[in-house]
């Protein structure tokens, strides 16, 4: 894997759109601080100056591509085995692309792609920031405010990496063991939420993520699939 670090930059996400071209697979780009980090849908990606990790790995194998996805959830689901691995409990994944501590946000995955050439998988993990935005605060949380000490970025970041790595490969080969621990830590599983189905929010509830990712939902008694979107507990 080649490894690219900034101390800042606009976004590594959009670094890689611009220079995938000259880059090979797998290149990962970290960057301690963004001036234009972003997360799904546009909304601003908050983080303070090398305070938590921020990186975007390129895909530009074919096979991988193919299989997008299954690629945030795969993520998410490396995300809650390095929590685990610093001791952190109570950590849940919310279709399709977040990981939750005590039901607050601690990662966000964005992936984005130019069509058929390159898949770009951004993430962004809350590491040793304590105080957030007050339109967040209530609902974020970062290693530092869960274990009450300070966690070193650099040995998260080669960690999470070789997680990452691992973890795409067995995708490659059709290996979908990620989805047991999205299934057995699904934060959704059970409640009663909104999903925007053909741009109308209804009220449904949660019942699996099945096996092509898309998430088994009860809509007014009857079982459907939906296979992106965002899901939310308040009505907009
Ligand atoms: C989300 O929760 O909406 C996804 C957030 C993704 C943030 C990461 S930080 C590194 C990479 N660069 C960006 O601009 N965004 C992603």
């Amino acid at each position: 894997m080649k490894k690219i670090h900034f101390k800042t930059i606009n976004s590594t996400n959009t670094y890689l759109k611009e220079n995938y071209k000259f880059l090979p697979n797998f290149t990962c780009v970290s960057s301690a601080h963004q001036s234009q980090g972003h997360g799904r849908y546009n909304r601003n990606w908050e983080s303070n100056n090398n305070e938590n990790l921020m990186f975007s790995i390129l895909i530009k194998n074919k096979k991988l591509i193919e299989k997008f996805s299954s690629i945030s959830l795969a993520i998410a689901a490396c995300i809650l085995k390095l929590l685990t691995s610093y001791k952190i409990k109570n950590i849940s994944i919310k279709w399709p692309n977040d990981v939750y501590v005590n039901d607050k946000k601690i990662c966000g995955i964005l992936l984005e792609g130019i069509a058929n050439e390159c898949l770009i998988i951004g993430v962004g993990l809350n590491v040793n920031q304590t105080n957030f935005s007050k339109e967040i605060e209530d609902k974020t949380t970062s290693i530092i405010n869960i274990k009450n000490k300070k966690t070193s970025i650099f040995l998260l970041k080669n960690k999470l990496y070789k997680l990452i790595y691992k973890e795409l490969k067995k995708i490659e080969n059709d290996d979908k063991s990620y989805l047991e621990i999205v299934r057995n830590n699904n934060y959704l599983k059970d409640k009663e939420v909104f999903a925007s189905i053909n741009n109308k929010q209804e009220l449904v509830k949660v019942i699996d993520v099945n096996v092509d990712n898309s998430l088994k939902i009860l809509l007014h008694e009857e079982i459907i699939n939906i296979i992106s979107g965002e899901i939310t507990f308040h009505k907009d």
